[in-house]
């Protein structure tokens, strides 16, 4: 069984769906509301453990009602939970979301996971030693982002890194990684690249481990000396949210079978994610990607 290690955000998604953005000072009458469980680091953790991963989660909540529920919900999912702490004097994070047209905004408020640190990570080494990938995101402090990476090159484990939500990081940091998973816009922050450089151009000119996401354009990425492209999947789009968790939680479940493998089922996973509301009420399980797969084959 392929083991992945988690090392990121816990948030409670506070998701409103209306048929357009509200304008400032408008007030909107919408259509939905719910609470969902999300947050990267969580997202990730359970859409690799519905791919069949066993999953150790490193990270964090606050001794309140939203942090209840998305433990309970992780504990469901099978995720190993003994390096996620729970703080007793700052709340869950959370996520305010609103949905329409088939896109989304979204308001994080980090709470726990300002809290997720260094030491944290350097407690749960046996774990991620025993780990065949590491995921990291940044919405935790990028401190630990990078104790994270120095680890994962420490013990030969690969640690793939999603520059999400977009900043700017040290180069140093960046050649630790055995993969960066940035979007367009990430791309343009992480390595101060114009926006509108194509992917190619991109890959042609950065020795990084890039695999660059497009949304409905597919992914570009490097297979040894040669540049691949994996187009999207084409799929109906009712929400966006949670899609790049689902690539790169897949990406770190199927790296064994190869890079070209890997990233061809995560864009299935990923297109899966995007057809039903929410984070992680919409992540596919591993029958579902292999169907999907077979299907366009
Ligand atoms: O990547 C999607 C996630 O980003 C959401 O679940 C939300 O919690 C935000 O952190
Ligand atoms: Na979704």
């Amino acid at each position: 069984m392929v083991q992945i290690a988690v090392v990121g955000s816990i948030n409670m998604d506070l998701v409103t769906v209306a048929s357009r953005f509200a304008d400032p000072g408008e007030t909107l009458i919408g259509e939905r509301f719910l609470t969902v469980a999300g947050g990267k680091g969580a997202n990730q953790a359970v859409a690799a453990a519905r791919l069949g991963a066993r999953v150790s989660m490193i990270g964090a909540v606050g001794a309140d009602l939203f942090g209840d529920q998305l433990w309970q919900g992780l504990q469901s999912e099978g995720i190993d939970l003994s390096h996620v702490q729970r703080l007793a004097d700052t709340a869950t994070g959370t996520a305010s979301i609103s949905v329409a047209e088939g896109e989304n905004r979204i308001v994080i408020v980090a709470g726990a996971n300002a809290r997720v640190a260094p030491e944290h990570v350097l407690a749960a080494e046996a774990t991620l030693a025993t780990a065949d990938a590491i995921l990291v995101q940044m919405e935790i402090p990028l401190a630990t982002v990078e104790a994270t990476l120095r680890l994962g090159r420490k013990l030969g484990v690969p640690v793939i890194l999603n520059p999400a939500p977009a900043q700017a990081l040290p180069r140093e940091w960046l050649e630790l990684a055995s993969h960066i998973t940035p979007n367009q816009h990430e791309l343009a922050i992480l390595i101060d690249a114009p926006a509108e450089r194509d992917f190619r151009t991109v890959l042609e000119q950065q020795s990084l481990p890039l695999v660059m996401t497009r949304g409905g354009e597919g992914v570009w990425f490097r297979n040894g000396d040669q540049i691949r492209h994996q187009p999207a999947f084409q799929v109906e789009v009712v929400d966006t949210t949670g899609a790049g968790d689902t690539f790169n939680a897949a990406l770190a479940v199927f790296l064994g079978e190869g890079i070209e493998t890997a990233v061809c089922k995560a864009a299935a996973a990923a297109a899966l994610s995007i057809t039903r509301l929410g984070a992680q009420s919409g992540m596919p399980s591993l029958a579902a990607v292999e169907a999907l797969l077979e299907q366009q084959a």
